[in-house]
């Protein structure tokens, strides 16, 4: 008999296909759930998954792993979607089916399962996951295969066979949350015009109940990762929680955009990253101190390669690791104190400073005193930079009044 591993939230899609799974693979269903610091916690959940008839229930705190081996990663390369979104689940995914490829092979498992949701990113990274780290393992999508497509479906399906409590009102919005950030799902598809109401959003308060006085935040950094707040040295979960109740606090980290879903339709996505923005915004303060004109440049290329990397489900992929190991030494003298003020759902960088800062007060300074800049050189350099314009004029880029 064949034995499964299913990724088990404790929502009703993955209650739905625990259940399918069952009815299936008989006691041959073993659970698997992540703490990565969902508010709604993970208590109880394994004796949940064993009262719906789970076989063995595993259960992991992976918070810390999750912000060293991936969140971290993710910000030193500052990889950050087009959409500005930073990834918090995308992160996610690739982490769960990692160790679920682990118990798996434990317990002599050979077919993995989700209940994600049919138009789902997290669907695709499950799969693209598990076939690059346990390509002899198949992926089942137990929901998909018994036409479970849509959300009230799902929910029709948990009521009949009574693997929900009550009945549940499912509200406006589904919220989906993590450590790093939080993203919400309209349980009716809104229109693009429509404004999300301030209820929606959890862990950043909306302008008018943030403080009336600005925040601030010096954030220091070690190769290219956030180290320190205001000069206290931080485990990283601590310095993440910090930051996010922080910028929260002050209503920053809302996002609202339109996001191209990797099944090919646009959807409206709403995210809470307040720790995100944060330190995203002062990692590139930072960089634009202490490195060249063309580090700056090319790297951002990389970064965003990164980003679609991640996003796609290509975490476990050789690209995405030969770009881990270019950010790894592009980060290497990014090391210094960022200072961020945050007010009314604003946030900007106030100043930053290294010790390998390539900025020289001498060489900008505008008046005699002090200025180390070469005046003398530049006259050269005029002739020399625009000699190959002066060498082959155009005349249709005279002004456009003086043609006739
Ligand atoms: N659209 C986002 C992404 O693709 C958020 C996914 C949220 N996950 C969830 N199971 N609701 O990463």
């Amino acid at each position: 008999m064949k034995k499964v591993v299913l990724a088990f939230s404790g929502g009703h899609g993955t209650k739905a296909a625990l259940h399918l799974l069952r009815r299936k693979y008989g006691p041959n269903v073993i659970t698997y759930t992540a703490n990565l610091g969902q508010k709604g916690s993970t208590e109880g959940l394994c004796e949940r998954a064993i009262a719906l008839g789970a076989s063995s229930a595993h259960i992991a705190d992976l918070r810390e792993r999750f912000v060293e081996g991936y969140i971290f990663p993710a910000l030193r390369a500052g990889a950050v979607c087009e959409s500005g979104y930073a990834l918090a689940h995308a992160l996610a995914r690739p982490m769960i089916v990692a160790e679920m490829v682990k118990i798996a092979r434990e317990e002599g498992a050979d077919l993995l399962a989700h209940g994600c949701a049919a138009k789902s990113n997290d669907q695709v990274r499950f799969e693209t996951s598990a076939a690059a780290l346990a390509p002899e393992m198949r992926v089942l999508n137990p929901l998909r295969d018994a036409n479970l497509l849509h959300d009230d479906e799902v929910a029709a399906y948990c009521q009949k066979h009574d693997l929900t409590a009550r009945k549940e009102d499912p509200g406006r919005f589904s919220i989906t949350e993590n450590l790093y950030g939080s993203s919400v799902q309209w349980n009716h598809a809104p229109d693009s015009f429509d404004e999300v109401p301030d209820e929606v959003f959890r862990r950043t308060r909306p302008i008018a109940g943030a403080p009336d006085a600005p925040g601030e935040l010096t954030i220091s950094f070690k190769h290219g990762l956030p180290c320190s707040l205001d000069g206290e040295n931080l485990p990283s979960l601590e310095l993440i929680h910090r930051v996010s109740t922080v910028a929260g606090e002050h209503g920053v980290g809302r996002l609202v955009t339109l996001e191209d879903r990797l099944i090919g339709i646009k959807m409206v996505e709403v995210y809470e990253q307040p720790a995100a923005t944060i330190l995203h915004m002062a990692r590139q303060a930072l960089e634009r101190l202490v490195l060249s004109p063309d580090m700056l440049q090319f790297k951002s290329v990389l970064s965003r390669k990164f980003a679609d990397l991640t996003y796609q489900g290509f975490w476990f992929s050789e690209l995405r690791e030969a770009l881990d190991a270019f950010f790894l030494k592009a980060t290497e003298f990014v090391t210094g104190d960022v200072r961020v003020r945050m007010h009314k759902g604003h946030a900007r960088v106030t100043g930053a400073r290294s010790r390998y800062s390539l900025y020289s007060q001498a060489m900008a300074e505008p008046t005699t005193e002090g200025d180390a800049f070469s005046h003398s050189a530049v006259r050269g350099f005029m002739e020399t930079i625009s000699q190959p314009l002066r060498a082959a004029p155009r005349e249709g880029w005279k002004p456009r009044e003086a043609d006739e």
